[in-house]
């Protein structure tokens, strides 16, 4: 399979992403406090092996050598995220320089070895105080976030010109709150809708903050999309589908477009909004990009009795899975960057995470070979590339993973890495795929530099 890399643009970033948690390690250090995370992973049952990120890949302490690793990469972006615990440790009130000082540090290694930083300031990493607060269900949680998001932006602002608000606010809301799969854990209706409120709340808030703070910056929100396809083309299912695309997807995106909450979901949720005046105009406060994380498709099936959005998931047989069990479609992602487009009217397009986990193991010759995230990096690079050739404002795409990093409620077991990280001795090794994606960048400076 080929990539049309002659559809994307001279300036692409090539990017790959991390979170904070996922990899910083350093949990009480420098003046960081809890976040739900720590809670949530140090809770019996809640993590596959009882892992947690007290450790991870210990970039708090190795991100210099993490730098080198972009630099073999021959990558020119880096999606990461800060912590709120470090910089605001209360969740509100007094700034913690020592936190700031990290990423001040971080942004300025990058930026000396030509690596575009892009900053994600919510990636799920609540200060547990706001939390005892009552967390995202609370409205003041998102005046809090805002108050947050402006430190982080005053003091990085001179430098970094990338920010996204959030990442998944579908994950923090629904599986944090209603699934109860992620942190804080909940299963509550109420809670969950309400909090996917003052998420985008926040979000919007954050917006404003930042602009004030750093006038040059470029700012979009990250949502994880699906394409939904019905099981069957049975009303029953093609209905249920439409739900499912609802919950997944526009009710992320049309608040944030000023189309406010979708009147059928609303309707599917029946849980009242804590609307205000003012608020939808807030939400909707004008950005400068849109960030699509993929990793796969949904086919879903009418489940009345089941919970909200009383759709169910159909495992189809007969295709690709990753070892998390996701389905393998890279039309997924050409279908969505189009749909952004021309649906939403997208001005500019990252993909900000794309990428497979697989059982990968060393070998004794210190290499790792893993031809089907190879596969899965081209099928889905060529899809984006499609995309663009067909007119979507794509900007640059961020592989997830640069390292294999602690995955959430799957702890380390599943492993996204462009780079191997044996978590024993920290030891980081480029992947056959790290090497493929190192290749594809540099054949696209080529054909640029062939070009001009
Ligand atoms: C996304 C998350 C990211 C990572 C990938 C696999 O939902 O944003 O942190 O866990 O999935």
């Amino acid at each position: 399979m080929t990539i049309d890399l002659a559809a994307l643009p001279r300036d692409f970033l090539w990017g790959t992403a991390t979170s904070a948690y996922q990899i910083e390690g350093a949990v009480a250090e420098d003046g960081r406090s809890p976040s739900i995370w720590d809670t949530f992973s140090h809770t019996p049952g809640k993590i596959a092996g009882g892992d947690h990120g007290d450790v991870a890949c210990d970039h708090y302490h190795r991100w210099r050598e993490d730098i080198g690793l972009m630099n073999r990469l021959g990558v020119n972006a880096y999606r990461m995220s800060v912590a709120w615990p470090r910089v605001v440790p209360g969740g509100d009130g007094p700034v913690n320089p020592k936190g700031l000082d990290f990423y001040d540090q971080l942004v300025d290694g990058l930026l000396e070895s030509g690596i575009t930083p892009s900053v994600t300031l919510y990636h799920w990493d609540l200060p547990q105080a706001l939390q005892d607060r009552g967390g995202w269900p609370e409205r003041e949680t998102a005046e809090h976030f805002a108050g947050y998001a402006s430190a982080v932006a005053e003091r990085l602002g001179d430098r970094v010109t990338h920010w996204a608000t959030l990442n998944e606010p579908l994950c923090s809301a629904w599986i944090g709150h209603l699934e109860g799969a992620m942190a804080p854990g909940l299963t509550d209706l109420t809670a969950a809708v309400r909090a996917s409120y003052h998420l985008l709340l926040g979000h919007g808030l954050a917006v404003r903050a930042i602009r004030a703070a750093a006038p040059r910056a470029k700012i979009g929100i990250v949502n994880n999309l699906s394409t939904v396809r019905p099981a069957t083309d049975h009303p029953e299912d093609v209905a249920a589908a439409r739900r499912m695309d609802g919950h997944t997807n526009r009710w992320w995106l049309d608040p944030v477009h000023g189309r406010g909450f979708p009147a059928d979901m609303r309707e599917v949720y029946g849980v009242e909004l804590p609307e205000k005046h003012d608020d939808s105009a807030t939400i909707a406060a004008p950005l400068d990009w849109l960030g699509l994380n993929y990793y796969f498709p949904a086919t879903v099936a009418d489940d009345p009795d089941g919970p909200v959005p009383h759709a169910r998931s159909v495992r189809r047989d007969g295709v690709q899975r990753t070892a998390m069990d996701w389905e393998v479609d890279p039309s997924g992602i050409e279908t969505l960057l189009l749909r952004l487009t021309d649906e939403y009217g997208a001005r500019r397009l990252y993909v900000t995470e794309n990428g497979s986990a697989y059982p990968d193991v060393v070998r004794p010759d210190g290499s790792v070979d893993d031809p089907e995230r190879q596969a899965y990096l081209t099928g889905h690079l060529a899809a984006c590339a499609s995309a663009a050739r067909q007119g979507a404002p794509l900007a640059g795409y961020f592989a997830w993973s640069l390292l294999d990093n602690f995955e959430w409620a799957y702890g380390y077991d599943k492993r996204f890495g462009l780079v191997h990280v044996d978590y024993r001795t920290q030891a980081r090794t480029i992947k056959g795929a790290g090497r493929h994606y190192a290749e594809i960048v540099r054949r696209h400076r080529e054909g640029v530099a062939r070009a001009a």
